[in-house]
Order: C-alpha cells, then structure tokens, then sequence
C-alpha cells in the first residue's frame, strides 16, 4: 500500500524533526529532500555544472558530512532555483513517495508538485526569531561558529528565494494541515503531526 506524507515548510521550522519522527512512529520509509539540493550544491562550489550534478547524483553524495553547513544550504537554495535542476531530481522523489509500504518525505514542494495526491501533508512553520535560535544553537553544538543575527539573515534571505523562485516555490498546499511550533516543544510538534496522520491512515 502506498501512503504518502508530504512535510513541507521553511527553514528550521522543525520539518526534519517532525517527518523522522513520524517516519519511525509508523513505520514508514523517510526521504529528506532538501538532502539532494544540498548534495547539488556542494558539488557545485567544486565547480560542477548544476544539471549535470543533479543528473548524476549517487547514494554517497548523500552521505557527505558537510550536507548540514550553512554554505550547502544556501548553494542548495541557489541550484534549486534552477527548473532543470529540479526535473531531475523529481522522478526519484515521486518513486521514493509512492513506494510500497509507505514514506514520508519533507522539503518544500512536496504537498504541492512532488506529491499533490499525498494522503497527509504537513505544513510546519514556526516565527523567524524562533528558527533562527534553534538553528543557531544546533551549528554552534556542532562547533560552527556563527553569530544569532547572520544566522536569521540568513534564513531570511533563503526564504525569500525559496518562496519567490517561479518553479515550485515554497508555499502550503490548499490542503495542508499547518502546524505552528513557535511555542511547542519537540515532543509536542511531533505529538500533533502523529495525531494528524493517525486520522489519516487507511482501515487496517
Ligand atoms: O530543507 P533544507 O534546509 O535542507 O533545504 C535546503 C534548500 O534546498 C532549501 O533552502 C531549498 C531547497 N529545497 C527545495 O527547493 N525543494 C525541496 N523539496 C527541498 C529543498
């Protein structure tokens, strides 16, 4: 049985969180997109052609340990303006999401052109000052030193261009269900995403 959950939403709102919990909480297959993005990239500050990076992207360009650096998300949110960039990545994401057994995939256009029939989208979102906190504690616990106000500019600067690019900007689908963490702990936010796919999921 295929049974898709899209989690979509803006930087640090706590989608990645969210869609790893939920993932492990049923049982389903869990594919973070923006991984791909990053993985383009990173490949192309090395000099790579955009598309043909995104054409040729392997398994271990996922499993690169600077995918979480502040440089690969905003290489990543510079490549995914590019359409040819996205069409390729997009028939592995749709195959990922329809795959039998279920899957929960997050990123930014999954409720609305990855996966517009998923079962459950989610939309997480949460205030810029929040996000810029969590993020900033989570890059200086890894040892990445940046100061709180670079941090939320930046995060602003990415939502911009994640938001007002042509092809597929971020934007919740007219079904989403939002979920606001600004003032929800992890358990919460985690809680009331679970609750909302429980309401969703098929008779046994
Ligand atoms: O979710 P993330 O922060 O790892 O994503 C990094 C960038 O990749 C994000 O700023 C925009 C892009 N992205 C996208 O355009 N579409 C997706 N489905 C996922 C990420």
């Amino acid at each position: 049985m295929a049974f898709t959950v899209a989690v979509d939403g803006p930087a640090a709102a706590g989608k990645g969180t969210v869609a790893r919990a939920v993932a492990e909480h049923f049982g389903l297959a869990h594919l973070d997109t923006g991984a791909l993005y990053r993985a383009v990239g990173l490949k192309v500050l090395e000099g790579a052609d955009p598309v043909d990076a995104a054409r040729s992207l392997t398994p271990a360009d996922l499993e690169r340990s600077d995918l979480r650096t502040p440089e690969a998300a905003d290489a990543a949110s510079k490549v995914a303006t590019i359409p040819e960039v996205r069409a390729a990545l997009r028939d592995f994401q749709r195959a990922f999401a329809r795959r039998a057994g279920g899957a929960v995939l997050d990123g930014r256009d999954i409720g609305t052109v990855i996966c517009p029939d998923a079962e459950v989208k989610l939309f997480i979102i949460a205030s810029d000052e929040v996000r810029a906190e969590r993020r900033w504690k989570e890059l200086r616990e890894r040892g990445i030193n940046v100061t709180l106000a670079d941090v939320l500019a930046e995060l602003r600067e990415r939502d911009r261009r994640d938001t007002t690019r042509t092809d597929s900007p971020l934007r919740p689908a007219e079904d989403a269900i939002i979920i606001d963490t600004t003032h929800l702990t992890i358990d919460e936010a985690i809680a009331r995403a679970v609750a909302e796919v429980e309401k969703r999921l098929p008779p046994e």
